[in-house]
């Protein structure tokens, strides 16, 4: 299944993080925790370089935890990077995000030098109910910064650290084509760019491989061998009663049932990639 989304105003965002680039000593990258290889925007990659990095892996409440911990030691494996582990019943997330930005720059500290970070995230990923609940942790100043996107927020987190928020950070592309559906899944691409029955069908074959009992046990199935993808589809849709004329399973209502629970972690803590299979997905994009 191909997904494809152009949100569009991708040069500005470019403009925008490129300009604040330059005076930024670390970028904090949210992920999302269940797909961070997938959830993370290849324009940022190209874009940030060599600058220190902080890649949070948001929503880890949701996500596999053994697969939580191969995720944490990859990106720590790479060159100046750091990641963590996050979820939004955190109550006060500062302190840890706050002590990582300064292991990854210990120069910067004090008034003549602050921390000055750039936070990047694709959509959904929970950024805004981070930086809410960063701003309600300390009685923030936020505000637009003159010159470099109208929108652009300030946060102080410390009296020598400064969160710098650039919205709309936009999807260029999907370059590794088994990232789709997984965006899909996850909430993060516009609904109108993809058929829920589709993106259903292609986590229900994720999660009969990687979590069957986690689903056998939320639809209560006997068993998982009825068949293809659709067949599992229309079984929990009969499971569920999304019924349409003469007993016929209606798989739209049965795919939002399923799209909705796996969104609300109701199908078990899941993560739909590891970063061997990711590696090797992007490796293939790459080279094709
Ligand atoms: P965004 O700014 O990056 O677009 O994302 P936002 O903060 O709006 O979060 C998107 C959804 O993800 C919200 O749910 C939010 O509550 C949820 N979320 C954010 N962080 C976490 C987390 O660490 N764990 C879990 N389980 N959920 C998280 P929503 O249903 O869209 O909105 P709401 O009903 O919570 O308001």
């Amino acid at each position: 299944m191909s997904i494809q989304w152009f949100p569009g105003h991708m040069h500005l965002t470019r403009k925008a993080i490129t300009e604040r680039l330059d005076d930024t000593d670390v970028v904090i990258e949210l992920l999302d925790a269940r797909l961070p290889g997938s959830s993370a925007n290849p324009l940022l990659a190209s874009l940030i370089g060599a600058k220190p990095t902080l890649k949070v892996l948001n929503k880890q409440d949701l996500a596999d935890p053994e697969r939580n911990t191969l995720w944490l030691a990859h990106y720590n494996a790479q060159p100046q990077t750091r990641a963590v582990l996050l979820d939004a019943s955190e109550i006060a997330p500062a302190q840890k995000l706050i002590k990582a930005c300064f292991e990854l720059d210990p120069e910067r500290g004090g008034m003549v030098k602050p921390m000055r970070v750039l936070i990047c995230g694709i959509p959904n990923v929970g950024k805004s109910t981070l930086i809410n609940s960063l701003v309600k942790k300390r009685a923030a100043h936020t505000g637009d910064e003159a010159g470099i996107t109208r929108r652009e927020q300030r946060v102080v987190l410390a009296d020598d650290f400064y969160l710098f928020d650039t919205p709309g950070m936009l999807w260029p592309k999907i370059t590794v084509p088994e990232s789709g559906y997984r965006l899909a899944a996850s909430g993060a691409v516009g609904r109108n760019a993809y058929d829920e029955r589709d993106v259903a069908m292609a986590l229900l074959g994720y999660l009969r491989e990687q979590y069957a009992a986690g689903l056998i046990a939320r639809y209560k199935l006997p068993s998982l061998d009825v068949g293809n993808d659709e067949a599992l589809l229309s079984a929990i849709g009969a499971r569920r009663g999304c019924l349409q004329g003469k007993g016929r399973v209606d798989l739209q209502k049965a795919a939002e049932i399923v799209l909705t629970e796996f969104r609300g972690g109701q199908l078990g803590r899941v993560t739909l990639e590891t970063p061997e299979a990711f590696m090797a997905w992007k490796t293939a994009a790459d080279a094709a």
